[in-house]
């Protein structure tokens, strides 16, 4: 498989041939124009990675280039080749337009090696961002994390600016707020995607088991050793390791975690080598980390070791518009688990998710769905299957006493709903209802024995429960 995608751009035949053979020679996929005209429109074709242009060109020089490129396809990589006396102007390219690199010829090719390589991880690295942004834009989501309220935007930033880099960072939040799910995102958002993601969960595990957990231990080390094992470090060795619930982590550990972070070996239980690691540590905790350091609970640090970055999780009810987006979100996920299609939310039970606390977040809103999912046996889950979790009170009186309607509702169907509705305020006495309505009575029974005739309510001349027919109608989200 080649490596990569590179344009070469260079109105000198033999100087972009010459690239082109050498680059084929590392394994990339390589083509070259010999201007920059050509170039932008050979760049639409073939969407390379990397760019490796000539400045002085006809038609288009390689700043024009540049600059075309960083505006239509931000996420490619663009390597200027300088000829002596234009170092000034690519530096200048470099910090305003976003040059990825330059080079002064003759190119010294040992480094062009280097820098072509990681150019192009940076390429495939931005052309996931660009795929995230237009995900959010398409469908609310930015990988597996759901939400489109401002406070989410600023997480998603944050992630796209950390997960590049291998510093630590130190995620926070509420208990169900999505911090493992971060952690993935970062790690699947970095150049170590490819290699291992490890999460360990601190609270979960015996105090005496845990060291052996992390470092590993050799054959024998302590009774019930009985081979040989590797530690989470090992295991994680070129990636990502989580550290969740790290308040939970005995102090006497988290004073070896610190020496691992500082000299960046580990050494098993009951042995005395020293094995070089390379990982990029991620924590979770619910915890306030000052509050636990203030009651001893955490190494202060530690903390500082860690706490390069941090990112602090939202809780749900300060989100709350997300509330709608991944309440379907999470229904389309259950209903596939569950094997149960089709299934949608009414808008009665979006009140009902609306209208509540969530103390446990996306975990709690996750876990009512599912239940919700799984006792539903019709088509609709509708506010009576969201049972544990009661209507506010002053949200119930609001949704009884109004009809909410999608915009763009056929004006037969708004009347219908506002006719059905009123006659529920009015406990079904119709002379009542028409008053309300400014209508007669005739025409009040007119319109009933005609939505009768459609099946719109029970043949018997029972009137459906309004609340059920009005859900019925609204559909998902309004
Ligand atoms: N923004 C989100 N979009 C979609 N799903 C989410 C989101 N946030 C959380 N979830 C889901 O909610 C559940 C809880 O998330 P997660 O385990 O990441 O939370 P946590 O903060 O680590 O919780 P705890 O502190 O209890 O360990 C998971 O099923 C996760 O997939
Ligand atoms: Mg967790």
């Amino acid at each position: 498989m080649a490596k990569g995608r590179v344009l070469i751009v260079d109105d000198e035949p033999a100087a972009a041939d010459g690239l082109r053979e050498l680059l084929a020679a590392w394994g990339y996929e390589t083509v070259a124009e010999a201007d920059g005209l050509a170039g932008l429109q050979r760049a639409e074709e073939f969407l390379p990675s990397v760019v490796i242009t000539d400045v002085l060109m006809p038609r288009l020089d390689g700043f024009g280039l540049l600059r075309e490129l960083r505006q239509r396809f931000p996420e490619m990589a663009v390597i200027l080749l300088t000829g002596q006396g234009s170092v000034e102007m690519a530096l200048r390219a470099i910090q305003e337009e976003g040059a990825y690199h330059y080079f002064e010829k003759p190119i010294d090719m040992r480094k062009l090696r280097i820098v072509l390589e990681r150019a192009v991880e940076y390429g495939e690295a931005r052309r996931e961002n660009e795929s995230l942004r237009r995900q959010l834009r398409d469908r609310g989501a930015f990988g597996e994390l759901v939400g489109t309220s401002d406070l989410m935007r600023q997480i998603y930033a944050l992630i796209e600016q950390v997960a590049p880099s291998s510093a630590s960072v130190l995620i926070t939040g509420e208990s169900g707020t999505g911090k493992e799910l971060v952690a993935r995102t970062i790690h699947n958002l970095s150049l170590r995607k490819n290699a291992p993601f490890v999460a360990i969960n601190c609270s979960a595990i015996p105090e005496t088991l845990m060291e052996s957990e992390l470092f590993g231990h050799e054959k024998g080390a302590f009774t019930g050793a009985a081979a040989r094992r590797q530690g989470c470090f090992e295991l994680a060795d070129s990636g990502t390791l989580l550290l969740d619930e790290i308040g939970e982590m005995p102090t006497l550990l988290q004073a070896k975690l610190l020496r691992v972070l500082e000299e960046r070996t580990v050494r098993r239980l009951g042995s005395t080598q020293e094995i070089p690691i390379d990982v990029r540590l991620l924590a979770a905790t619910n915890k306030d980390p000052h509050e636990s350091i203030r009651t001893g609970n955490f190494r202060e640090d530690l903390l500082y070791r860690l706490n390069v970055i941090t990112i602090e999780l939202p809780p749900l009810r300060e989100r709350k518009e997300d509330i709608p987006l991944l309440a379907q979100h999470l229904v389309a996920q259950l209903t596939e688990r569950h094997q149960r299609p089709g299934r949608i939310l009414t808008a009665g039970a979006l009140d009902v998710l609306r209208s509540h606390h969530w103390p446990g977040n996306v975990r709690e809103l996750r876990n009512a769905i599912e239940r919700a999912v799984i006792i539903c046996s019709g088509e609709e889950i509708e506010r009576h299957h969201l049972a544990p979790y009661p209507v506010d009170q002053r949200q119930r009186a609001r949704s009884e006493d109004t009809v909410s309607l999608p915009v763009g509702t056929p004006l037969e169907e708004v009347e219908r709903q506002m006719i059905m509705r009123t006659l529920q305020k009015t406990e079904n006495n119709k002379t009542r209802a028409a008053e309300l309505l400014g209508i007669s009575l005739k025409t009040l029974h007119n319109k009933l024995r005609l939505y009768r005739d459609r099946g719109q309510i029970a043949d018997s001349g029972q009137l459906q429960t309004p609340t059920s027919l009005g859900e019925r109608r609204m559909g998902g989200v309004q």
